[in-house]
């Protein structure tokens, strides 16, 4: 049985989390055996070579790919207790998720993409159409609404994944590389967003290469080879 306190206090708990992907005859074991506590209101970055695992290892905190062992618990939920309907519910309510290839829906228009998630019940047609046009204009889209994604630069789509990601005002942000496809301009334009999110109380988990965004962050998890290689929490100052 988990500690009901840490489990309260944590957003995100893993315990001995695996991942293994079978291809054929050969495995690749890309997460191997990973404990981890995300801290309600903490801004934590993972880092690491390409391949060791960062991906995969948002996917299993956000819930949206199973451990093949081990345990996820997302606000004091084991996710795997959840089934396939539960989980995307649980989703929508409280975890934001930002992908690496952004997955836009092509035949939708900016505006479209981030009103597809505002699943809030009694939210009408009106005030769906004005939050999504508000996270547009916060991350400074307000004229690109009308744009279907391949009409987007690489940067612009990455900032309609985030405003569809922010739609339900989720506790916890899970990103992946967020700042990738950015300019050093916008890049600390969006920072200075997440930061605001993260002093409003959101949980934010980003991965990322990014410097800006790493120093930004308070704890910096670096993976090597599917593992923890080290965990470190900045002081205050
Ligand atoms: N769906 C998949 N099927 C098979 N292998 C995968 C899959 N996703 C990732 N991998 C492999 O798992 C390892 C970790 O990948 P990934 O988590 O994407 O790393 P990172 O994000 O750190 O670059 C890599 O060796 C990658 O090739
Ligand atoms: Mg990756």
């Amino acid at each position: 049985m988990p500690l009901a306190d840490t489990t309260v206090q944590a957003v995100i708990r893993c315990e001995q989390v695996h991942r293994r992907y079978t291809m054929g005859d050969a495995e690749v074991h890309a997460v191997r055996g990973i404990d981890l506590e995300i801290a309600r209101g903490e801004f934590a970055a993972i880092t690491g070579p390409s391949g060791c695992g960062k991906s995969t290892l948002l996917h299993l905190l956000g819930a949206i790919d199973a451990p093949s062992s081990g345990r996820v618990y997302v606000n004091g939920r084991d996710t795997a207790t959840l089934g396939d309907a539960e989980a995307t519910t649980f989703r929508l309510q409280h975890v934001g998720f930002v992908f690496q290839r952004f997955y836009l829906m092509p035949t939708l228009s900016a505006q479209e993409n981030v009103e597809l998630p505002l699943a809030e019940p009694g939210l009408g047609k009106v005030a769906r159409r004005t939050r999504a046009a508000e996270l547009l204009g916060y991350v400074g889209l307000g004229d690109r609404r009308g744009h279907r994604p391949t009409q987007l630069s690489g940067g612009e789509q990455q900032r309609v994944a985030i405003a569809r990601a922010l739609a339900n005002n989720p506790a916890l942000l899970l990103a992946d590389e967020p700042t990738g496809e950015l300019d050093a301009a916008t890049g600390e334009r969006l920072l200075e967003l997440f930061r605001q999110l993260n002093r409003d109380g959101t949980t934010l988990l980003f991965v990322t290469h990014d410097h800006v965004v790493a120093d930004t962050a308070q704890r910096v998890i670096r993976l090597l080879d599917g593992r923890v290689s080290s965990d470190t929490r900045r002081r205050e100052h």
